[in-house]
């Protein structure tokens, strides 16, 4: 996610808003800028990576100004440099926006102003807002009397708030107009935004730091919410322009709390976080049905049509995200899928070739297996498409084309809404194929699309088990093994959910296929095993049911995930109960509960949750 700074007060900006995305520097960024009114003109200063070189920037070539707008880039659209840094302007400069979000309809609304003649100077999707207010602004003038100076504010607010009736998507938006020089417009959905009210001095941020050595008296907006900034405070609004009443919340957190946006760790926020990262991977990649793929990563959608095989390759996590997605493709798209380590792809005699397709997958993009084993990959000439969370890294240069997940920095080392992501976006790459393979018609395809538009929902009612699972955890946090067993689609989730388990909480965990126990696990099984059993709705759930009475005859300690409705478990002391998923799409479900067990046992146990030992965030050596 990108940070967000802005302030309206007596005092000079830039020390202030420097300080505030130093704040925030936490959430990663590849890139910052900021912008002021200054004289009757907007001044801009950007610079790519890391704050000290905006400071760097700053030294040589000071910003003044008291009204101001700063940013970090977490990039989505078009790679971290200069050009894409915020703030972002219209072409005659005399609009500024930073933006945090996605903004679906991008490409549809450049290609009308680049049609009317509009030059754009970067890859964003957020410069086509710089465009889209000033030429409201335009409207205006053609239209009435030259504004009056105290018109300029609802001016400003109204060309806002029409230019954001014509975007569809996430945004946390901040608006300066040169002719304004004393307000700040900013407008909320999907993407936070929160207003500091201080004395004589407004603030703006996407997160609470930025501005709590300020003051602690803060109003978040709502989606749909807009406000006007200005030293005396902040009036808000709907996107109707309707008045709204706000009542200011006072901040209690210290500043770590507040990093973690008032969770105790980084790990339980991401958790949290996951029904956006699954919307926003998801935003905008279904319709139209066909072109997606290209217009979204330049990939042709033929090579889904006519790949001979798949072979998908990553690390952890991810690589259960691939087993899964290998169900997906062979289920749904009928097209050969092998998954393998990148760890063990790298060293082994591979047989693929250029007609086939290598989907490798990678939260960082710097793991170093991954990137030796696609580097293999294409020195045998198959393509390289690439599921990432982090814009410009170095599986994104090597691969060909990269789908990218839309998570926002993930901190803590256990990867949570990144494998969010990364089954959402296999999703997605899965509905395309099948479509461009002719294995789903378009009627089936629409049918996908409405049950994956569930999975946030889904997850929300999976995060409402938090308070059942920490008392499971209370139980079972002193155990030293646990088992997990799965089926099907949930094997990989009960893989997933002992990495989990065994990453953060240090203790012996394992993911089985519950169809394996009595081919040597189950000689385990005895009073004090733990045996975590996923079993719900499934076309195998009776299969499923006969695991469990092998490992509850043998006395093991059962906690069960069923879905509402399905099983009749009563003899069993520990059921979490989901609600009905699609088989298919369980495994984005089933992992929540589980997650949040590994989460609480950890904490329960006194170990670092979110630096766990051993363990760094991205494996960049072998
Ligand atoms: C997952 O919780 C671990 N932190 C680890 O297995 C991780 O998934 C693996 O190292 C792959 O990392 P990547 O997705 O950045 O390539």
């Amino acid at each position: 996610m990108c940070g967000i700074v802005g302030y309206v007060g007596p005092k000079e900006a830039v020390p202030i808003l420097m300080d505030g995305l130093k704040k925030l520097e936490y959430r990663g960024y590849d890139s910052a800028g900021l912008a002021a009114v200054v004289g009757g003109a907007i001044e801009r200063r950007r610079a790519p990576g890391k704050l000290t070189n905006l400071e760097k920037v700053l030294a040589t070539d000071p910003l003044a100004g008291s009204t101001a707008l700063g940013h970090t880039r977490w990039a989505t659209h078009g790679k971290p440099s200069e050009e894409n840094a915020h703030p972002h302007t219209d072409p005659s400069g005399a609009v500024a926006v930073i933006h945090n979000g996605i903004i679906e309809n991008y490409l549809e609304i450049k290609d009308r102003l680049a049609a009317a003649g509009a030059k754009f100077e970067s890859e964003t999707d957020t410069e086509v807002i710089a465009h889209l207010v000033a030429e409201k602004l335009a409207q205006f003038q053609k239209t009435g009397a030259a504004p009056k100076p105290d018109l300029m504010e609802p001016l400003l607010f109204e060309a806002v708030r029409r230019a954001l009736g014509e975007v569809r998507g996430a945004y946390a938006v901040a608006v300066l107009w040169s002719k304004a020089p004393n307000v700040i417009v900013a407008a909320k959905t999907a993407s936070p935004l929160i207003i500091g009210l201080g004395e004589g001095e407004t603030f703006l941020a996407s997160d609470i730091p930025a501005f709590l050595a300020h003051t602690r008296k803060a109003v978040f907006l709502e989606d749909g919410e807009m406000a006007v900034l200005k030293r005396g405070g902040a009036t808000f609004f709907d996107l109707s322009g309707k008045k709204l009443v706000k009542t200011p919340t006072t901040i209690t957190w210290d500043r770590t709390m507040a990093e973690k946006g008032g969770y105790r760790h980084f790990m339980l926020k991401e958790i949290m976080e996951q029904p956006s990262s699954c919307e926003d991977t998801m935003r905008g990649r279904f319709f139209p049905l066909k072109g997606v793929l290209e217009r979204d990563c330049g990939m042709n959608a033929d090579i889904l049509k006519t790949t001979r095989s798949v072979q998908m390759i990553a690390c952890g996590t991810a690589y259960h995200a691939c087993l899964v997605g290998q169900y997906w493709l062979e289920t749904l798209v009928g097209v050969p899928t092998r998954v393998e380590t990148a760890s063990e792809f790298r060293y082994r005699e591979t047989t693929i070739t250029a007609d086939d397709l290598v989907i490798a997958v990678s939260q960082s993009g710097e793991t170093a297996d991954t990137l030796a084993a696609v580097k293999l990959a294409k020195e045998k000439g198959a393509k390289v498409l690439a599921v990432c969370n982090t814009v410009g890294s170095a599986l994104t240069r090597a691969a060909d084309w990269t789908l990218y997940t839309h998570c926002g920095p993930e901190l803590g080392v256990a990867s949570t809404k990144a494998f969010i992501g990364q089954l959402t976006a296999l999703a997605v790459l899965v509905l395309h194929a099948a479509i461009g393979r002719g294995t789903m018609t378009q009627t089936q395809g629409r049918a996908f699309v409405d049950e994956l538009v569930k999975v946030p929902g889904w997850i929300r009612a999976a995060l409402k088990l938090d308070a059942a699972v920490h008392k499971i955890a209370l139980k079972f946090a002193k155990k030293e093994h646990f088992l997990f067993i799965g089926r099907y689609v949930n094997y990989p989730i009960a893989l997933e959910a002992a990495l989990k388990l065994k990453e953060i909480s240090y203790i012996h965990a394992e993911g089985y296929a519950a169809g394996e126990l009595k081919h040597g696990p189950i000689a385990l099984i005895d009073t004090e095993m733990p045996v975590v059993v996923i079993a719900t709705k499934s076309r195998l759930l009776e299969k499923t049911l006969s695991s469990l009475q092998e490992v509850k005859a043998r006395g093991a300690q059962l906690i069960v995930l069923a879905t509402e409705g399905e099983g009749d478990f009563k003899d069993i002391e520990h059921v979490l109960r989901l609600p009905p998923v699609p088989e298919l799409l369980s495994p984005l479900v089933n992992i929540i509960p589980l997650q949040m067990l590994a989460y609480h046992i950890s904490d329960l146990r006194g170990c670092d949750v979110d630096q766990p030992r051993n363990l760094a965030k991205s494996v960049t050596v072998e």
